[in-house]
């Protein structure tokens, strides 16, 4: 797939979750594409609905309406099985809170995604010593989680993430438990992997890192928002309001395009 493609087309997506008393409307008819060599960034309030998003978008959740098609494939005529394999083959995950394996060491945590794809062993070997290396984790590579730092797990899941080249790298505050320096280099990390082709979707609190990206949108209450000077790079529109749901204010924020 060439550059500019939609590899993520989403229309009138709006995730319900249903509980005892109380249904949370997390995601509200958004509308969003992303292209094939983009880099997103999605800003916003807590609880806003960016973690629900990124999951929907990563195949680890199911939209409650609305249409979601990936690389020109609509998710919900895939089966359980496909949908596995584009997530194993195509996208790499970085979770809010890493997700590492705790009885794993850093080394079977990174291998493990390759494991997955069906990598041979010798293959897989320097696959995970040049990313390790390149989070700068190689040291570590036979601790477990529980004996690392949180900025040092969250260089770990960066690794992990990367580690089978995905063509869609999704990021949930990737610099969340980082002190300015590994921040700075995991974000010098992630534009390298945009310089390099990989359609970047990444969520952050901050600002400064926000700016890294090549867009910007704002989720707020559920609801997502682009300004519209932004929209000859891509046709991000806010969602209606549909009559089940209570109106939210949409906040309207863009970010520099380097
Ligand atoms: N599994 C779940 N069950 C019920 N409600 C949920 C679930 N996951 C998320 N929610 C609700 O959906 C809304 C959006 O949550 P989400 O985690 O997507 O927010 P967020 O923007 O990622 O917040 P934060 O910046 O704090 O990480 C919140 O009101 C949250 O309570
Ligand atoms: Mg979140």
């Amino acid at each position: 797939m060439t550059k500019n493609q939609p590899i993520i087309e989403i229309k009138n997506l709006s995730k319900v979750f249903p509980g005892e008393g109380v249904t949370t409307s997390a995601l509200e008819q958004v509308n969003l594409s992303i292209n094939q060599g983009d880099y997103l960034s999605i800003q916003g309030p807590s609880g806003g609905g960016k973690s629900t998003l990124l999951s929907i978008i990563g195949l680890l959740d199911k939209p409650s309406s609305g249409d979601y098609t990936i690389s020109g494939v609509e998710v919900s005529q895939l089966s359980q099985a496909q949908i596995a394999k584009v997530r194993n083959k195509e996208i790499g995950f970085i979770f809010q809170d890493f997700n590492l394996i705790g009885d794993m060491t850093v080394w079977q945590n990174v291998e493990l995604p390759l494991i997955y794809r069906g990598v041979k062993k010798a293959e897989r070997h320097p696959l995970v010593q040049q990313v390790l290396e390149k989070v700068n984790m190689l040291e570590h590579a036979r601790h477990l989680p529980t004996q690392l730092s949180g900025g040092q797990q969250q260089r770990v899941a960066v690794a992990r993430a990367i580690v089978g080249s995905p063509s869609l790298l999704l990021a949930d505050e990737p610099t969340g438990n980082l002190d300015s320096k590994n921040g700075d280099s995991v974000m010098q990390l992630l534009a390298e992997l945009n310089r390099d082709g990989v359609t970047i979707c990444m969520v952050t609190h901050d600002s400064r890192y926000a700016n890294f990206a090549k867009r910007v949108v704002q989720l707020v209450d559920g609801q997502l928002a682009e300004s519209s000077d932004q929209s000859h790079l891509a046709s991000v529109t806010s969602g209606t309001v549909s009559e089940s749901v209570t109106p939210h204010s949409v906040v309207i924020a863009t970010a520099e395009v380097s």
